[in-house]
């Protein structure tokens, strides 16, 4: 067998890793020049703990090559990104462009899987879309018809959404259960027997179109939880109470789990998936609506909560921990850290900013007035403290560290200098 994973990124490249440690034959495609000429010489474009050394240990055995258009292969991954558009519609532009540059490669038996996080529909878009560029290939319907009346040689569609964690992507990827959902039953269950050369955890069978929908509601789901503790932590603050005090009390319930509130939701998954339901049954996801809107706007209250306090002190210098989107991770894909420094920056305020996972800032914070600088530096030389993500080296940071200094910690890693 041969696989060819399109799209070499947070999700495309451990798996090609992943699978290529088993023994089997992956060609990884990435459009972009730089990142394959970089991962020929083992040079990695993403971080993620012992990536680099699977990767390498796959090249040294022969069993991973990477190539910036598609091979022939007997099993297509499609690992694209799904980011949504100005007014929150899913843009399949890279999705469609992956599956047309496979296209060509395609022949009887070919199976191609569709791992993006992707709208309701959008396997059987891909299969439309590659059988009108082919008109000899063909699938089978769900119902049982053929797609076309010129085509000859059958291929088969599934999805299989990833559910990996940044930081942990390696372990999950073969521990975590996993739902396929083939176009037709064929499809599933070829798409079974390529995940179970890799998967530990159980390979759960269903149709493509629940399996899209799988993805979007797990991500859905977070995303409301995690807008009910955003919205107590704004409640708490208005009532003068410590939501983090709060939520420990709340918690000793039997059935009940709050999650933690924080300065917004970002990364590539849960704060983009849910507008997918939204945009297709608009009138219909009112709830899941509502908590984007809630965690969409809690930068802001973050951001006037800074306002308050440089008002509040002679020449503030706010040392800002944390632009990622979560601990522990190099990733700043819709961080709500990142959209706060960079309002703050471009209201002109001083800012001694510390990422640890980052060697320099990213453009949209460039100016004088901001430096990414060590955590040591930062805690000495401002007098705001302004904590953004709990990454492991802010959590234990000293309270003797804090004297003096005003202090708003929106990941409640300090204890009871929280306040919101
Ligand atoms: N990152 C995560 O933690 C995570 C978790 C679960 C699901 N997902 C989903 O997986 C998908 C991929 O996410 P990611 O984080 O790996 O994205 P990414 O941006 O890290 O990587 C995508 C890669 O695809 C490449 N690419 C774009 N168009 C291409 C094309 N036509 N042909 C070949 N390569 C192309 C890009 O150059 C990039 O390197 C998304 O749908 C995302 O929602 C991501």
């Amino acid at each position: 067998m041969t696989i060819c994973i399109v799209g070499l990124g947070y999700i495309g490249l451990p798996t090609a890793g992943t699978f290529s440690n088993k023994g089997i034959n992956v060609v990884g495609v990435d459009v972009k020049q730089e990142v394959i000429d970089d991962l020929k010489r083992c040079v990695l474009h993403i971080y993620e703990p012992d990536l680099k050394e699977l990767i390498a240990d796959s090249i040294k055995k022969g069993k991973l090559t990477f190539s910036t258009t598609p091979v022939e292969a007997n099993v297509y991954i499609l690992a694209v990104p799904t980011p949504f558009k100005e007014h929150h519609e899913a843009d399949l532009s890279y999705v469609r462009a992956a599956a047309e540059s496979i296209a060509p490669y395609l022949k009887a038996g070919s199976l191609v899987i569709l791992e993006s996080t992707s709208p309701v529909g959008t396997t059987e878009k891909i299969a439309n879309w590659i059988c009108a560029n082919r008109k000899d290939l063909y699938y089978t319907t769900s119902d049982g018809h053929k797609s076309s009346e010129t085509g000859v040689n059958e291929v088969f569609f599934a999805h299989c959404p990833e559910r990996v964690l940044p930081g942990r992507i390696l372990y999950e990827i073969v521990h975590n259960d996993r739902i396929v959902g083939g176009i037709n039953q064929k499809s599933s269950e070829l798409a079974r027997d390529v995940y179970s050369e890799i998967c530990q955890g159980e390979i759960v069978l269903t149709d493509s179109r629940t399996a899209e929908m799988s993805k979007l509601t797990e991500n859905s789901f977070r995303d409301v939880n995690i807008a009910f503790a955003n919205e107590l932590s704004v409640i708490c603050d208005k009532l003068g109470i410590n939501v983090w005090e709060l939520i420990k009390l709340a918690n000793r319930h039997p059935r009940v789990n709050i999650l933690n509130p924080g300065p917004g939701v970002g990364g590539h998954c849960i704060a983009v998936d849910p507008w997918f339901i939204v945009d297709s049954v608009p009138e219909e996801a009112k709830l899941i609506k509502q908590a984007r809107v809630i965690n969409d706007s809690k930068p802001q209250y973050v951001l006037d909560k800074i306002k308050d306090a440089v008002n509040n002190v002679d020449s503030a210098v706010i040392a800002v921990l944390g632009l990622s989107f979560k601990a522990n991770v190099d990733d700043l894909r819709e961080s709500p850290a990142l959209k706060i420094a960079e309002s703050l920056v471009s209201m002109g305020y001083k800012l001694q900013i510390v990422e640890p996972y980052i060697e320099e800032l990213p453009v949209c914070l460039c100016s004088e007035n901001a430096q990414l600088v060590s955590l040591d530096k930062a805690l000495k030389d401002s007098n705001i403290i302004l904590g953004l993500v709990d990454h492991k080296d802010f959590c234990c940071i000293p309270r003797s560290r804090f004297e003096g200094k005003c202090v708003i910690d929106t990941r409640g890693m300090w204890g009871i200098l929280n306040n919101f």
